[in-house]
């Protein structure tokens, strides 16, 4: 909501996001601008139903020609929650060829069916007696920024990461750093924040392929001078070679590398590149990523080492292990419950204070 309102959008909370309404240059510029929403959903209707005829008359009712054409390759996503029809999957069908028909109707021809790389994605949302129908002003989902090239291990969604920035509180006159970094995905997230970067610079959205587009309007929006460029200190480290090369890329290809300074280095032995700031780290977590075992042999030794050398520092670990806190042996300031896909996390705060906090 805090980001929608620097755009001038006033939001309101709705259970899984936020609500706004508002003309497409609010649309174009949420899409453009949101570094942590997953997708901009374009409300079309709403309406009652109890089986699957409902669902077909009422969406082959909508006027489909007026949303996008019929060259247009299509998919539909179906979500339910306490939802009476038994198949998702039947609901899903019921809702394509409803649309479908009414192109067939109108025009003597249907769009049709793509799965992987659609150009108009209606989503339906089923509660227990009403379902709401949205087109997908996004396309692909927001956390795909257009700079992933080096993959690395289990790296964190872009939103995420973006969120994690925000919820750090940092601000770019603070060092922050990221001694785990991975594919460097927090850093690219802070120094594209800093910098007044769009995050959606670099892709393109939904909304182009639905009828309303209006092209002047989204040059223009894309035009609008940045926000202020400010210039950040930035820190990354990772014991891995692979891990580092793959975040160099990214960096490069985020147009940011010239604010990070990446190193190779272990979070447990390397130093403090100032003498406060901001840490936020995503350490391995899961099988893939090391033992339980390892994990609780490796939490009290990180702990040591943050409060050996970090002291002054505020760090932020995000994580599904809902042990490390006993285990590193520092005092959580804050604990905020966090999902990553199906995965609840937490994001703990620890305010390194030289001899304090110890249990
Ligand atoms: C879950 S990944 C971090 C992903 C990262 N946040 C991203 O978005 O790409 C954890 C990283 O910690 C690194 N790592 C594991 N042990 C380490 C250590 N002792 N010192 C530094 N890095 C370590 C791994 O190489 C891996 O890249």
């Amino acid at each position: 909501m805090r980001e929608l309102a620097e755009l001038q959008i006033s939001a309101s909370a709705v259970p899984g996001g936020v609500a706004f309404s508002g003309g497409w240059d609010a649309c174009y510029r949420a899409n453009l601008w949101s570094r942590i929403a997953s997708r901009v959903l374009w409300r079309i209707t709403e309406f009652g139903y109890r089986n699957e005829h409902d669902l077909y008359a009422a969406v082959r009712a909508i006027d489909w020609p007026r949303y996008f054409r019929v060259e247009r390759t299509l998919r539909v996503n179906v979500t339910a929650q306490r939802s009476p029809l038994k198949s998702l999957e039947f609901a899903t069908l019921r809702i394509k060829d409803a649309v479908c028909d009414r192109f067939r109707e109108v025009l003597g021809k249907r769009p049709s069916v793509e799965r992987a790389n659609p150009d108009v994605r209606v989503h339906a949302f089923l509660e227990a007696e009403r379902a709401t129908l949205y087109l997908d002003t996004s396309g692909e989902p927001l956390f795909k920024r257009g700079w992933r090239t080096g993959a690395a291990e289990a790296p964190l969604r872009e939103n995420l990461s973006a969120g994690i920035v925000a919820l750090s509180g940092w601000t770019p006159e603070e060092p922050l750093m990221d001694p785990m970094c991975g594919a460097g995905t927090l850093l690219i997230e802070a120094a594209a924040l800093a910098r007044s970067r769009p995050p959606g610079a670099k892709r393109s959205f939904g909304f182009e392929r639905l009828a309303p587009f209006d092209t002047a309007l989204w040059e223009r929006i894309k035009r609008e001078p940045l926000g202020e460029e400010r210039v950040p200190q930035l820190y990354g480290s990772d014991n891995d070679a692979r891990a580092l090369a793959a975040a160099r890329r990214n960096l490069a290809e985020a147009g940011v590398e010239r604010w990070v300074k990446v190193e190779q280095a272990d979070v447990l032995e390397r130093g403090a590149p100032a003498a406060a700031g901001v840490m936020v780290m995503n350490p391995p977590y899961g099988e893939r990523m090391g033992s339980p075992e390892e994990l609780a042999r490796f939490y009290p030794r990180l702990g040591d080492a943050l409060k050996q050398r970090f002291a002054g520092w505020r760090c932020y670990i995000f994580t599904a292990d809902l042990r490390l806190p006993k285990l590193i042996r520092l005092e959580p300031s804050r604990r905020t419950p966090l999902w990553n896909g199906a995965l609840e996390c937490r994001l703990y705060e620890f305010n390194i204070v030289s001899g304090s906090h110890r249990r």
